[in-house]
C-alpha cells in the first residue's frame, strides 16, 4: 500500500462527514442531472453483472455512503459493502447493508465473490497499488466472475498524478492523491493478472473523462 493511498485515507477519515453531506448537496444542486447520472450508472451496473444469477455474491470496495451497494442489493444480489473509513462503515451499516471493514491493498477477506464493484476508488491508487488491487480482486473472484471499476483518463491531464481538492460539491477542504491512467496501461495490467476485458467505455462527464472497465476472470 502506497504512502499516497494511506495519506488519502487519512484525509477521508477526517472529512467523512463533509463527504457524506456533499453527496446530499450533489443530488440537490441539479436533481435532474444527478438523476441522469444515476440512471446511466445503474444501467451500466445492470449490464456489467447481467451474467450473474440472482443471489450471486457481490462485493463493493470503497462504498462510502453505500448508495451503489443498495442499488446492487435491489437487483437481487447478495451484497457485501465495504470501506476503510469508520465514518463510512457506520453509514453503510446503518443502511442495513452487510458491511465489512476492508482495505483492498492490505486485507484478506478469506471469501470469494461472483462480482466485485469498485467505483471512483482506483483514482486514489498509484500504479503499484493498481497492480496489487487487480491481483487481489482476481484472487477473490470465482471463475467467470466480473469486476467493474473506473479510472480517470491520463490523456486529458498534463501529469500522471497530483494532490488536489475539488471544487463545489466535491470540496473537502483537504487535498487527496489523484492518479491518471491510459486505457492501454490498464489493459496491460489486467491481462498480466489473467483478466479478459468483457466491456470498456470511455465516459466523458461534465467534470471528468473516465475509463470504465468490466473485467472477467
Ligand atoms: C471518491 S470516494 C468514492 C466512494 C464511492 N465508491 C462513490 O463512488 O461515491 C473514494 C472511496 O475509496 C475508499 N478507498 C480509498 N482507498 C481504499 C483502499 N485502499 N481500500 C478500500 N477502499 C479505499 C475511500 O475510503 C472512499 O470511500
Amino acid at each position: 500500500m502506497s504512502r499516497e493511498n494511506r495519506d488519502t485515507l487519512k484525509v477521508f477519515s477526517e472529512t467523512a462527514e463533509i463527504f457524506l453531506k456533499n453527496v446530499t448537496v450533489h443530488n440537490q444542486i441539479d436533481p435532474r442531472r444527478a438523476a441522469r447520472k444515476r440512471a446511466k450508472l445503474h444501467g451500466d451496473i445492470r449490464e456489467a453483472f447481467a451474467t450473474l444469477e440472482p443471489g450471486s455474491r457481490i462485493l463493493e470496495i470503497g462504498s462510502a455512503d453505500g448508495a451503489n451497494a443498495k442499488f446492487l442489493e435491489s437487483l437481487g444480489y447478495d451484497v457485501t459493502a465495504s470501506d476503510v473509513v469508520d465514518g463510512f462503515i457506520n453509514t453503510i451499516r446503518a443502511r442495513g447493508l452487510k458491511t465489512v471493514k476492508f482495505n483492498v491493498l492490505e486485507d484478506d477477506l478469506g471469501q470469494t465473490f461472483n462480482g466485485i464493484f469498485c467505483w471512483r476508488v482506483f483514482v486514489h491508487f498509484t500504479r503499484e497499488d493498481v497492480e496489487l488491487a487487480l491481483a487481489k480482486v482476481y484472487a477473490m473472484l470465482e471463475k467467470g466472475g466480473r469486476f467493474m471499476f473506473n479510472v480517470i483518463n491520463r490523456e486529458v491531464h498534463d501529469e500522471d498524478n497530483e494532490w488536489k481538492d475539488l471544487m463545489g460539491e466535491y470540496h473537502l477542504g483537504a487535498e487527496r492523491y489523484y492518479s491518471y491512467f491510459r486505457e492501454s496501461e490498464i489493459r496491460e495490467m489486467a491481462a498480466k493478472v489473467g483478466f479478459k476485458v468483457a466491456h470498456f467505455e470511455n465516459e466523458k462527464t461534465t467534470n471528468n473523462d473516465w475509463l470504465v472497465f468490466v473485467l472477467e476472470k
